[in-house]
């Protein structure tokens, strides 16, 4: 294989892609969707609910109790303190020692950092961030992350390293105007290629309009399906979603590469 192909293969294998878009958009089915379509063409995919109110494992059909890793309090006060806070914890054990698995995708829950009695939760906030800095960083595999719509735990270092945000998009009005929220603080912190998919699509001019309105481009657009709602991504067999998911994929992963090597503008 010609030296450029195969970086190219490798460089597509450890993509890092991030979920966001407005509550109720569809951020997790996407992500249970792209997860399921990897783990299907044989890929490594490491899947993380980084929302405070997880449910990817749900959606993806794990039967087991997850546990969220900012309950582990001993491991993560073990390694960041509690006085005096050490800022890059060792957290690149946790993937393999957390994550369960299932029909080939790898998943960690995050879980939600609670502040007690006006207290800070600097401990569970430090690691939190230095772990998805190392899944997004250094991690040899496909990275999908759901997000929130804040972004809240993505740094600028680590925003820089992602490869493809994902905006999720209903042809709503307060859909449109979240995801024009996240665009411009996508940009402030430094991620450069940002997407946009259309979900819940129900007559294709709705997607002309979520485009038009749009400055970045939309690459996928899932049309509103009674069984998706229902039966969830997991049990699905929809040929038109399952070709859409698989473009998805591939336009992020191709259009992310888009300008590598390249000086960054200005
Ligand atoms: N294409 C679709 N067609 C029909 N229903 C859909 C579609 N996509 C998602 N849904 C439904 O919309 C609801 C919200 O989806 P989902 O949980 O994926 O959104 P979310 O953005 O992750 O929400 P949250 O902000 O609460 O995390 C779910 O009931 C889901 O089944
Ligand atoms: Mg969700």
């Amino acid at each position: 294989m010609a030296e450029d192909t195969e970086l190219l293969l490798q460089c597509l294998l450890i993509m890092k892609i991030a979920i966001s878009g407005k509550g109720g958009v569809g951020k997790t089915t996407l992500s249970a969707l792209l997860a399921k379509e990897a783990a299907a063409q044989g890929r490594r995919v490491l899947a993380v609910d980084a929302d405070p109110n997880p449910t990817l494992a749900t959606t993806l059909g794990f039967s087991e109790e997850i546990q969220p890793i900012v309950e582990l309090e001993e491991l993560i006060e073990g390694r960041v303190g509690s006085g005096f806070l050490k800022l890059n914890p060792k957290v690149d054990d946790i993937p393999e020692e957390f994550a369960a698995e299932k029909d080939g995708i790898r998943l960690i829950v995050m879980g939600p950092i609670r502040r007690g009695g006006g207290g800070c939760a600097c401990p569970q906030n430090t690691f939190l961030k230095s772990l998805i800095q190392h899944l997004v960083l250094e991690r040899n595999e496909l990275v999908l992350l759901d997000f929130e719509a804040g972004l809240e735990p993505l740094g600028r270092a680590t925003a820089q390293g992602v490869d493809a945000l994902l905006i999720v998009v209903e042809p709503d009005g307060v859909s449109l105007l979240t995801a024009r929220r996240i665009y411009k603080l996508a940009r402030e912190i430094g991620i450069e290629k940002i997407l946009a998919v259309a979900n819940k699509i129900r007559e294709p001019t709705e997607t002309d309009v979520i485009q038009e309105h749009l400055k970045f481009s939309l690459i996928g657009a899932i049309p509103y399906s009674e069984s998706l709602r229902r039966c969830g991504p997991l049990n699905l067999s929809d040929p038109l979603i399952e070709q859409e998911i698989k473009t998805i994929l591939e336009r992020s992963e191709t259009l992310s590469l888009e300008g590598r090597g390249q000086p960054k503008a200005g």
